[in-house]
């Protein structure tokens, strides 16, 4: 037996500590990741974000944008655990849309979001209720993003609303405003005006909402002209990219095509020549000729892997910072040595679990999502 060898022992109770792979050779761990998953086989599924380091999404079974992932957890049919390379919201997000019998696990459990961290149930249900105060509630459908808390979502599902990617945010507001003259969209301000925005909706009907002042800070004249009030939530990644970044990079690579996130600005994403998806931006890189020149304005691992997988191409990082999520770059070897070698001897750590009220009505709005797209 290989030292890096993880036996499945009948007596183990407790979990093997973190510190034990904190410090091991990467081989030895990267070994213990290809034991597991041979033993495990079609029982064990590891799914991965593009925003993973290569590292991490080398071992993963299927890759994707976070409503891909969301899909292959929900067409999942054989596995009983499905190790989770992303972020908390991912992970939750897949238990919703998995039987109780599926365990979800997420091998740093600090891998959060905080754009998701910008909204809470109190503060929705604080918003809700002083809108009520100004207009009917009825009229209004609450959007989240898929980047939030599962009990937000849950909100959504009881008040009629739905979840939202940055794949299908258009397709899902169409879908909104089928049913309600208005909507809430949280917690990412810029999807929410961006999509808005591309439906014609004028900026005046898009009043931001500050969880932290009296009606969000608005007049209640804003509130009733409003017809989508957008929360003011942003991600601290996508907001680094700037106007100033794409003159600069047209000016230096003329004929260059600028490719953003849609969690960039109105002003970034009005700048540049296509917004999408993680998969979009993937989907429009693999599919673009020989000598194609791209600046992408997303999360920076991702745009590394694009630039080394199509070396006939030119695809530069758009902005002179790096703009890298420390919440994801928390998944590494050794968390996912650690937390595959636990649940291989029945001793499985960080399993996320969202509770069963909050589930089943988190699962309505990814219903309806998924139904949309
Ligand atoms: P995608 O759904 O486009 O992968 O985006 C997820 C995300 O968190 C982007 O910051
Ligand atoms: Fe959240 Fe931004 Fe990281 Fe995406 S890139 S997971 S929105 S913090």
């Amino acid at each position: 037996m290989s030292s890096a060898t993880v036996t499945a022992q009948a007596t183990a109770t407790t979990p093997l500590p973190f510190e034990d792979f904190r410090t091991r050779p990467t081989e030895e761990l990267e070994q213990v990741i290809r034991e597991v998953k041979a033993r495990q086989a079609d029982s064990l599924m590891i799914l991965g974000h593009h925003y993973q380091q290569d590292e991490v999404i080398a071992f993963a079974d299927l890759r994707g944008d976070s409503y891909k992932l969301a899909q292959m957890a929900a067409q999942n049919r054989s596995c009983r655990s499905i190790v989770f390379c992303g972020v908390h919201f991912m992970a939750e997000t897949a238990d919703i849309l998995t039987s109780s019998e599926v365990d979800v696990v997420l091998p740093d459990m600090a891998a959060g979001c905080s754009m998701a961290d910008m909204a809470d149930l109190d503060s929705v249900e604080a918003a809700w209720a002083d809108l009520g105060e100004v207009i009917d509630t009825e009229q209004i459908l609450p959007v989240t993003y898929i980047n939030s808390a599962a009990n937000l979502k849950a909100f959504c599902g009881r008040h009629g609303g739905i979840v939202c990617t940055s794949s299908n945010a258009r397709a899902v507001l169409d879908w909104s405003f089928q049913r309600r003259q208005r909507v809430l969209f949280f917690p990412d301000q810029h999807l929410g005006r961006n999509t808005a925005r591309s439906m014609g909706i004028p900026l005046d009907q898009m009043p931001i909402w500050d969880p932290r002042l009296p009606m969000g800070g608005n007049t209640e004249d804003a509130v009733e002209k409003s017809r989508v009030i957008l929360w003011r939530g942003h991600c601290s990644v996508h907001q680094m990219f700037r106007t100033e970044h794409v003159t600069q990079f047209r000016k230096k690579y003329p004929g260059i095509q600028v490719l953003v996130h849609p969690e960039c600005t109105m002003q970034v994403v009005d700048a540049a020549d296509l917004a999408g998806s993680t998969e979009f931006i993937l989907k429009t890189v693999q599919q673009a000729p020989a000598g194609s020149k791209w600046a992408i304005g997303t999360e920076l691992h991702l745009v590394n892997r694009l630039a080394k997988e199509h070396p006939d191409q030119e695809v530069h990082f758009l902005s002179p910072m790096v703009c890298m999520c420390a919440t994801m770059y928390r998944i590494d070897v050794p968390h996912l040595a650690w937390s595959l070698a636990n649940l291989d001897r029945g001793t499985p750590v960080n399993i996320v679990r969202v509770p069963d009220e909050t589930k089943s009505w988190a699962r309505v709005a990814l219903d309806r999502m998924l139904e949309v797209s």
